[in-house]
């Protein structure tokens, strides 16, 4: 038997070889966290933070159950017992009335299994139970194996001292003498404490309307969120709160869920037979297994749990903290995000050295730090029918190379941002022709193309080490600070005919698997280089690929009024600090609403703000308005992406007004924007109170945008702004004011 231990440091590996060999997967996997450590009694286990305890412990059956997640208990309060449950009814046996923490499917189990094998004499059967534990850096490890086969299963455990947040992850190791095959895998099953009014929480759309905050009572049955696209997807996001029927913006207790998984996932919410409300995260069961030798093992993806007392913005505050201090590359120093300019709206495919030139002047004289050059610079890529897979410089649009424009944009002061799709092709395409084989394809069937372009099979070891070699080059030839890493097509026809058939639906894992390890390679060899995870806006988005990406783009939808509610669910989740958001052109090309140009910087203001408008078209009043926004900007930049954001109005679809506001970590700084879309019958000013400043410290008033009512002080207490308030002044159509507080 190999060594539990350090299956969990790797946690996850790679299939693919060549160029990536060798490569430490740590970036993907475990967090390097403030971890608490854990506190065994007995064969019970409590995880406590300030923020959340988290417990279970083996019942006299020897099975792992889930004691209590909530709220902080007090050092010498005593765990409830793990009791193994009694059969109810014939009908409600004793597993499916038993909160496990880690489910085989098996034993009569009804409920939802973390984990379900299929053996090659036909058995569907297994019990797990307990073997023992260890601590290690920190973390919490759970062996559990099988009541009669050596199939082994490793739960990792581990505590965020400082928000609270449980990362849990499961290793099922083959002990076996012959193969065995995974048909499901979760990181973990999850049990709240028992009561009727739950509601559920997640986020939800498509392309150019994702992010879409959804809510629906728990009742008894099953709700389903996934994606079986491959990749992570527009139309729902692995991410899930639950609260009570009670909870709101800024009070309540709620209950969080987050996956790390960039390809097909599950999340499943149940209310069942007895009334219990129990959920699992995961691979998604559908078309997949995973067939382990004798030897081998299968990791699941990272599972971030958090609790809240403080209401969905308490929630998010905690996680965002989380996400900044533990996730996001640069752990701990996340690096401001530049304002950029990018050029896909201005130019589309028309791009050439004299017009991104042209358009690079006119970005840096607004302020702009990074210039990023959109689709269309390589191979025969004049429109999406062409060229993707081609990955050199079209000479017909840049004669010698990229490097007289690089060369002009670093002059101009800033630095330098490319577009590039690496696991996409165009049939139309010199590496197509060469290698048809290279796709996700089933021999002899159709392969159905998506914006004329088929996926790239990266869970083979040639095709990653073709795109790693490419990518390295182009950033080793050229002084390239950024990249937009697209991901434009959900998958079809999954297969991988170079793969034994028992084998194929691996795809699904090492597909992933790769592309962090790709990335991670990527970033090893040229540590300076950013990238934005971007999949047709906002389809790649989670916090497997945070974790290797500086920031996302979150929509391709960028008119500034829709944004604010796919603001508003992106921000539920993730933090505003990698949150890329555009002013663009006015009418918007996506809905054709037209907006006044200050109304845009405000509402993109509220994240990582760049600029994707057609500075041709600008006049010079417009010119200063950008002018103006980019350095305001500028000054609350950290407060924006590094605070803490209060929803103070939480902005919704066809929804009349919104607030935001952020308060810096030392709560010397606040930045607050207040939006209306219409106002009707004469209505004048909109009240405002602000959260989370220090009420004893004095707070002077800068108006940034827009209007406050007559009288509002220049100065006053953080119990004045939070007490009384500012009445912003608002009428008309599409309007935006903006505020900043310093600390006198
Ligand atoms: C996707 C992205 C856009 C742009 C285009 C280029 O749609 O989301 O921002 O980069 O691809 O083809």
């Amino acid at each position: 038997m190999s060594n539990g231990a350090d299956l969990l440091r790797m946690n996850r590996r790679t299939a693919c070889g060549g160029l990536l060999a060798g490569l430490a997967m740590g970036l993907a996997s475990a967090p390097a966290i403030s971890q608490v450590l854990p506190k065994v009694v007995g064969k019970s286990f409590r995880l406590d933070s300030p923020h959340a305890t988290y417990a279970f412990g083996v019942n006299e059956r020897g099975q792992l159950q889930s004691l209590y997640w909530g709220a902080p208990l007090a050092a010498g309060d005593p765990l409830p017992p793990a009791i193994a449950a009694k059969e109810l009814s014939s009908n409600e046996l004793a597993s499916t009335m038993t909160p496990f923490e880690f489910a085989g499917f098996g034993g009569g189990l009804t409920t939802e299994p973390a984990l379900k094998v299929t053996l090659p004499d036909g058995t569907r059967d297994l019990e797990l139970r307990y073997v023992d534990h260890r601590i290690e850096a920190g973390a919490l490890i759970i062996h559990l194996r099988d009541i009669t086969t050596a199939i082994d299963v490793h739960l990792r455990y581990a505590m965020d001292q400082s928000t609270g947040l449980v990362i849990r992850s499961a290793v099922v190791e083959n002990n076996t003498r012959d193969w065995i095959q995974v048909d499901q895998l979760a990181a973990g099953n999850i049990n709240l404490p028992a009561a009727e009014d739950y509601r559920l929480h997640y986020l939800a759309g498509r392309w150019s309307a994702e992010w879409q905050l959804q809510s629906r009572a728990v009742t008894p049955g099953s709700t389903v969120i996934e994606s079986r696209r491959g990749v992570t997807s527009h139309q729902a996001n692995p991410w899930l709160a639950i609260g009570r029927d009670d909870v709101a913006e800024e009070s309540g207790a709620v209950w969080f869920a987050a996956l790390g998984w960039s390809g097909s996932w599950r999340m499943t919410v149940d209310r069942d037979a007895i009334g219990a409300v129990r959920a699992s995260a995961g691979y998604n069961p559908f078309d997949f297994s995973y067939r382990l030798r004798p030897g081998e093992t299968l990791a699941s993806p990272n599972l971030y749990l958090g609790f809240s007392g403080d209401g969905f913005g308490g929630a998010s505050r905690l996680f965002h903290r989380y996400q900044r201090a533990e996730i996001l590359p640069g752990v701990g120093h996340v690096r401001p995000r530049p304002v950029l300019y990018n050029s896909w709206e201005a130019t589309q495919f028309d791009v050439t050295e004299a017009g991104q030139i042209a358009l690079a002047e006119k970005a840096a004289s607004i302020g702009c730090e990074r210039f990023v050059m959109d689709d269309g610079w390589f191979g025969a890529r004049d429109s999406d029918k062409a060229g993707l897979g081609d990955w050199t410089v079209n000479r017909r649009k840049f004669p010698n190379g990229l490097g007289p424009l690089i060369r002009r944009v670093k002059a101009l002061g800033m630095d330098f941002g490319l577009w590039v799709e690496p696991e996409m092709v165009n049939p139309d395409s010199d590496l197509y022709r060469a290698h048809p084989d290279w796709v996700i394809n089933f021999p002899g069937r159709p392969r159905t193309e998506a914006r004329q372009q088929l996926v790239l099979n990266l869970a083979r070891r040639d095709v990653c080490d073709h795109i790693l070699t490419l990518l390295d080059k182009l950033l080793t030839e050229n002084d390239i600070a950024f990249i937009k890493w697209d991901h434009n097509r959900n998958w079809s026809e999954p297969g991988w005919p170079e793969a034994a058939p028992a084998e194929q639906q691996k795809i699904y894992v090492d597909y992933v698997d790769n592309l962090y390890a790709l990335i991670a390679e990527l970033r090893r060899r040229h540590p300076r280089v950013e990238i934005e995870s971007c999949a047709s806006g906002g389809g790649r988005v989670d916090l497997g690929i945070m974790r290797l990406t500086d920031q996302v783009w979150v929509s391709d939808n960028t008119d500034p009024y829709d944004r604010m509610s796919i603001q508003d669910g992106f921000s539920r989740a993730y933090t505003p600090a990698i949150m890329m958001a555009w002013v663009t052109d006015s009418p918007n090309w996506v809905n054709k609403r037209s907006t006044p140009l200050d109304y845009r910087f405000l509402s993109s203001m509220q994240g990582a703000l760049g600029i994707g408008a057609n500075l041709h078209h600008w006049t010079a009043e417009d010119f200063a308005t950008a002018r103006a926004m980019i350095a305001a900007y500028k000054r609350i930049r950290s407060t924006v992406q590094q605070g803490d954001l209060y929803r103070l109005l939480p902005a919704r679809k066809e929804g009349d007004r919104s607030a935001t506001l952020s308060v810096s970590p030392d709560r010397r700084q606040a930045a607050l924007f207040a939006f209306t879309r219409s106002t009707t019958m004469r209505e004048t000013a909109m009240p405002v109170t602000l959260l989370g400043l220090d009420p004893a410290r004095r707070y002077a008033m800068t108006l940034i945008a827009g209007e406050v009512a007559p009288g509002t002080p220049a100065q006053a207490s953080g119990a004045f702004w939070m007490g009384r308030g500012v009445d912003f002044v608002m009428t008309g159509d599409f309007r935006g004011c903006a505020v900043r507080f310093d600390a006198v």
